[in-house]
């Protein structure tokens, strides 16, 4: 088959003639996959883009008046905060009552820290029994379901690489209790990957090299999916947002939903307390009355270590990648398919076929993958809302193996959470000299998605923890 005159006109006049190159080489089905994938391509932008992005590198400008952003602190500060805190954490109840939330979760990335060999979702992460991410979260949701008297549909954003692993792995697993029509999933968009020379590199004579187009690519995938539909038909306007590498997180946290609602924020931030200056966390900043979040690697060095006159850092707030975001916002950024979000560049090693066309894969970087961020929606929302959470509660990032925000660091604050919850819930817990606790405890979160349910579950049966034991409780 030919190319249409047309498209042929486009990829030539960006510079991008070499694609063509094996078509006479292709089967026609092998063409007519080819074609539909260059289709896909937006080639009249692609000159700006390989010109900004490729051929220079952009410098993140930091605006003169970025100053800190306000934050609710994790722990109200006077009587009036109090009381607007329980206000909110009964409006968010009510919320989940009504049914107006649901559960987000990107898992469309490729986990290349973790290097493990499947989607990230379905990592083993639990201490004692190796419940996977994906059950952490299914569980949360499930019970969370139970205890507002309303299920939650969960939305579950893949790519083209991982997405039909994910889905086998919900089925083997009999979707973890939830039921099928509960679950959402839907498949990110992609970029093509960029060669340092400014042309598209190529996996195969018939394919682009292509890669998801970053978690920012939730909101038109939000749209082209049908999830936004599904939303408005089911009621739902909040959307309750986190990564897939963190089982930490609350998944639909009241006093957080509560407060998004009463502050009318068309997207909110958890934000964490920085350990230091240069905590690898994205910054909450403001500019122009606008919520932003720079990044670590951005953020000035004088900025990132001045200090307020008490000794806490002035760009305290640090940002975990959990937000809520209001259906209607991403309606209004998504509407005729036309979001504008900045690209960020990553350098990487991408196997790519040569001109002789054999396939190479290079041992140092060689080309240039594209990823938008959801949090540069942040600063298109008229009206925002930060809180900041205890860390422990909400926050173990599975990125690496070992070391920091590891499988290891992971495991350990699970333990040490369950660990927290079944201490207030009056059970003994060993611990070592260090204060750390000296067993490994993993808890359902089928049988407990809060304190309160602790409490409940260490009122319904005698809960021993020997020291140095296994202590798993189920339902
Ligand atoms: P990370 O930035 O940690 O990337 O993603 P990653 O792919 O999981 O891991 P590395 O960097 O290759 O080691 C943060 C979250 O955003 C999701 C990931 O699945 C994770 O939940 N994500 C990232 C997507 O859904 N799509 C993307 O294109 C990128």
């Amino acid at each position: 088959m030919n190319i249409s005159a047309e498209l042929q006109k486009k990829i030539n006049a960006s510079g991008q003639g070499h694609l063509l190159k094996y078509w006479d080489t292709l089967t026609e089905t092998e063409q007519k996959e080819f074609a539909a994938q260059l289709e896909a391509v937006d080639f009249t932008v692609l000159p700006g883009l390989i010109s900004e992005y490729v051929l220079n590198r952009p410098k993140t400008e930091i605006p003169a008046d970025l100053g800190p952003a306000p934050f609710f602190p994790a722990i109200p500060r006077n009587d009036g905060e109090k009381q607007l805190y329980a206000q909110a954490e009964a409006r968010g109840k009510s919320l989940l009552e009504a049914g107006r939330v649901c559960c987000l979760t990107v898992a469309g990335g490729q986990g290349t820290r973790l290097g493990f060999d499947g989607p990230k979702g379905t990592y083993p992460i639990g201490p004692v029994t190796g419940r996977s991410l994906f059950a952490y979260f299914a569980q949360n949701i499930k019970r969370c379901g139970e205890k507002y008297g309303k299920k939650l549909t969960w939305y579950i954003m893949t790519s083209k690489l991982n997405n039909q692993a994910t889905v086998a792995f919900f089925r083997d697993n009999a979707f973890f209790g939830l039921d099928e029509e509960q679950v959402f999933f839907f498949i990110q968009g992609t970029m093509p990957a960029i060669g340092y020379d400014g042309k598209l590199l190529m996996a195969a004579p018939g394919s682009l090299s292509l890669s998801p187009d970053g978690h920012g690519g939730t909101l038109l995938a939000l749209r082209k999916s049908g999830a936004l539909d599904r939303m408005r038909q089911e009621g739902t306007d909040i959307i309750s947002y986190f990564q897939v590498d963190n089982p930490l997180v609350h998944v639909a946290d009241p006093l957080f939903i509560g407060m998004h609602d009463l502050e009318k924020a068309d997207m909110s931030a958890v934000m964490l307390a920085k350990t230091g200056p240069f905590e690898k966390l994205g910054n909450f900043c403001v500019s122009n009355n606008r919520l932003q979040i720079i990044e670590y690697s951005d953020l000035p060095e004088e900025l990132a270590t001045k200090r307020n006159s008490d000794g806490t850092l002035a760009f305290l707030a640090g940002s975990p990648a959990i937000h809520l975001i209001k259906r209607e916002f991403v309606e209004a950024l998504t509407a005729r398919s036309n979001l504008k979000l900045p690209w960020h560049r990553a350098d990487k090693k991408i196997p790519f076929i040569n001109e002789k066309g054999e396939q190479c894969s290079p041992a140092e970087p060689n080309g240039v993958k594209l990823e938008s961020f959801i949090f540069d929606a942040l600063p298109l929302a008229e009206k925002t809302m930060v809180m900041e959470f205890d860390r422990k509660e909400v926050f173990a990032p599975t990125k690496n193996p070992t070391g920091v925000d590891s499988v290891e660091s992971c495991r350990q604050m699970l333990v040490e959470r369950d660990a927290a919850r079944l201490e207030k819930a009056g059970v003994k817990i060993p611990r070592n000299a260090d204060g750390t606790v000296n067993a490994l405890i993993e808890i359902s979160p089928l049988a407990v998605l809060d304190e309160e349910d602790a409490c409940a579950l260490a009122a319904q049966k005698e809960i021993t923890v020997a020291p140095g034991s296994q202590t798993v409780l189920e339902q």
